[in-house]
């Protein structure tokens, strides 16, 4: 039923979209331009969420590593990573980000991927690794999943299939699956900046990369105090502490430095790397384009959390 609705709607935010830019002083019924309003609205969430702050763009496309933060190259959206993930990412083995564009997913109904997105499950029964995030996913509104499964059906299908994963442990190793029931899954009012800041956190998953890796993976005890070095062809760089300790982490930061930071990180002159520069795979040039009260929301959350001791060495040799 919902991916009929889903179907609908995207079709009517196409419809809708397409006849703004040809014909926006066109008169329509009032019922169906409220229709189409939501779905357009739907769409644009689903946008925000994708390419600015959930980034399944970053992960799911090619990327320049010769610019700062490795933007996304331009035509390859959700057509698939062009680069493996491997040891260097904490992965036991070999996977690949895979193509999301309506080329891979066009037989799959909305159901199905949300399911995919929320409980790791996908529709052949694998158990997708957690780099990944369905852990986080499976705790975001039935609405914000259905309008990133939207803006999906809406990319260019390309034609690209990444290899097949490889795994050098068995993948029942993963770890406990979420039972993930997004029913009730709510998004807390924004003016509730803390709780507003936790979803927009949980969303953006910050925690894939900001927690420390233990032996048995990652060690949520500590989560957001770093420390785990990616360490690949491209670069060697370490997550940094974003706890409030001030010695450490951000706790001297100010608001105005965090928000400005992400921003100054995302406009087009920091982009182009200048030599010497130093890289980075904190994906900026997407969160750095984050709704202003989104970020601030983030940093009020994070001002929260346990402030946890631990020294991180950005590069290290
Ligand atoms: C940190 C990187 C990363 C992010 C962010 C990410 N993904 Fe993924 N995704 C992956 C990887 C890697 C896999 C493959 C995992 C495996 O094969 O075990 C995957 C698998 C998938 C699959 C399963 C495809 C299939 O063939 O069954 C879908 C669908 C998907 N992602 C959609 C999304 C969407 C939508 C988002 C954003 C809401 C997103 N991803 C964010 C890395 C990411
Ligand atoms: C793909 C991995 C990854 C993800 C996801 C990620 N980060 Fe980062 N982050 C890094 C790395 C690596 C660095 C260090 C290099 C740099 O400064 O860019 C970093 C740096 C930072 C810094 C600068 C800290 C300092 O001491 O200079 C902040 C603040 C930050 N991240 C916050 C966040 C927040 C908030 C999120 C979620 C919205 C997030 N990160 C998601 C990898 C990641």
């Amino acid at each position: 039923m919902h991916a009929r609705f889903l179907l609908t709607a995207v079709m009517a935010a196409t419809i809708a979209v397409s006849s703004f830019i040809s014909c926006n002083n066109n008169q329509s019924g009032t019922t169906s331009e409220n229709k189409n309003d939501s779905a357009k609205q739907l769409l644009e969430r689903g946008e925000y969420i994708a390419t600015k702050a959930a980034v399944c763009i970053d992960c799911h496309s090619q990327r320049d590593t010769t610019l700062f933060s490795m933007p996304v190259i331009p035509g390859t959206e959700g057509g698939g990573a062009g680069f493996a993930f491997t040891k260097a990412e904490a992965v036991p083995g070999v996977l690949w980000a895979p193509n999301i564009t309506p080329y891979a997913l066009k037989d799959r109904t909305d159901e199905e991927i949300i399911k995919t997105l929320t409980t790791g499950i996908n529709t052949k029964g694998d158990t997708l690794f957690p780099i990944m995030p369905y852990h986080s996913y499976g705790r975001l509104t039935k609405y914000d999943l259905q309008a990133v499964v939207a803006y999906i059906r809406t990319l260019k299908p390309i034609e690209r299939t990444v290899p097949e994963r490889k795994f050098f442990i068995p993948a029942a190793m993963f770890g406990p699956l979420p039972a993930a029931n997004i029913e009730n899954n709510t998004m807390p009012d924004p003016s509730d900046k803390v709780k507003y800041g936790q979803y927009m956190v949980t969303m953006a998953a910050c925690t894939e990369c900001h927690t420390p890796m233990g032996p048995q993976g990652p060690d949520f005890s500590k989560v957001f105090s770093g420390g785990f070095v990616f360490d690949n062809a491209v670069l060697k760089v370490a997550v940094p502490n974003i706890t409030p300790d001030s010695a450490t982490g951000i706790g001297s930061w100010s608001e105005e430095t965090f928000v400005n930071k992400f921003r100054a990180n995302a406009t087009p002159e920091v982009l182009q790397t200048k030599p010497g520069r130093r890289n980075t795979f904190m994906p900026w040039s997407m969160y750095g384009k984050m709704k202003e009260e989104d970020l601030r929301a983030i940093y009020a959350y994070l001002r929260t959390v346990k402030p946890i001791v631990n020294k991180v060495e950005k590069y290290p040799e």
